[in-house]
């Protein structure tokens, strides 16, 4: 009997999930997606892990009512925060998330490393994890809250995300080696923060992430049997007039 489960649903709590849906599509592009941009509820960095769990849990719930096969959670916050209780309440149900590449950096001899993400995922439990297993003792971390930068992100506030970015990262910008980008919205300003850390490398998590969604597609034997492009889906929960700002920042190289 066919799989009656399709598409790939991807979610974030706005534009951020498009740094991981572009890199998902190249690698994928046979693949039907379901993008769920929640921009009503950005940002997920500044909420109570209570109410995060809330909105996680009724767009789990949405996309497998709409079929999906698999859920990428497009967000470093949601991931830290709630991964595992959502794997624990949709026990059936294959989730691939998001968390800062700090192994990247650690593959790549980084020595002085700046994680720049959301407060919640800077004081999150499983980033501490992640230096646990990664970090070596001659490579210095120094995390960063990005503070309200994803929702200036989501405003397209170019002035004031380069004030900020200058605030947060001028004191680090001659002996920072490397910025893991530690929230999905960032890459999408990827130039902006170049400027500002001319000397440093930066690392996102959309390859790996989307290296993992294969592998489990193929583990799972859910990959696409067909040669034609797949289609995707665009929907926000704020404002339909965000979809073609998305799609503009998708069809942009
Ligand atoms: N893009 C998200 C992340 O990777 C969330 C940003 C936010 O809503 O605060 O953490």
């Amino acid at each position: 009997m066919k799989n009656k489960r399709e598409k790939i649903g991807v979610f974030d709590s706005g534009l951020g999930g498009l740094s991981i849906l572009k890199e998902l599509r190249k690698l994928l592009p046979n693949e039907d997606y379901l993008f769920y941009e929640d921009s009503i509820h950005n940002p997920y960095g500044e909420k109570t892990k209570e109410e995060l769990l809330e909105i996680t849990s009724n767009i789990v719930d949405y996309l497998l009512k709409e079929q999906c096969k698999i859920i990428v959670i497009a967000c470093n916050t949601a991931t830290t925060c709630c991964m595992k209780e959502l794997r624990k309440k949709y026990p059936d149900t294959i989730f691939v998330g998001t968390v800062p590449a700090i192994k990247v950096a650690y593959d790549n001899h980084c020595k002085k490393t700046i994680i720049l993400s959301t407060p919640n995922t800077m004081k999150s439990k499983r980033v501490d994890e992640l230096l646990h297993d990664y970090k070596k003792n001659d490579q210095e971390i120094i995390n960063i809250s990005g503070e309200n930068l994803a929702n200036l992100i989501e405003q397209d506030k170019k002035e004031e995300i380069n004030q900020l970015l200058k605030r947060l990262l001028n004191d680090y910008k001659e002996e920072a080696d490397s910025i893991v980008l530690g929230c999905t919205h960032y890459p999408l300003i990827k130039d902006q923060i170049q400027k500002v850390i001319p000397n440093a490398i930066l690392i996102d998590s959309s390859i790996g992430v989307s290296n993992e969604v294969k592998r489990q597609l193929k583990e799972n034997n859910l990959l696409k049997d067909s040669e034609e492009e797949g289609q995707l889906t665009i929907i926000n929960t704020k404002d339909k007039k965000l979809i073609n700002r998305s799609w503009e920042i998708l069809e942009k190289k």
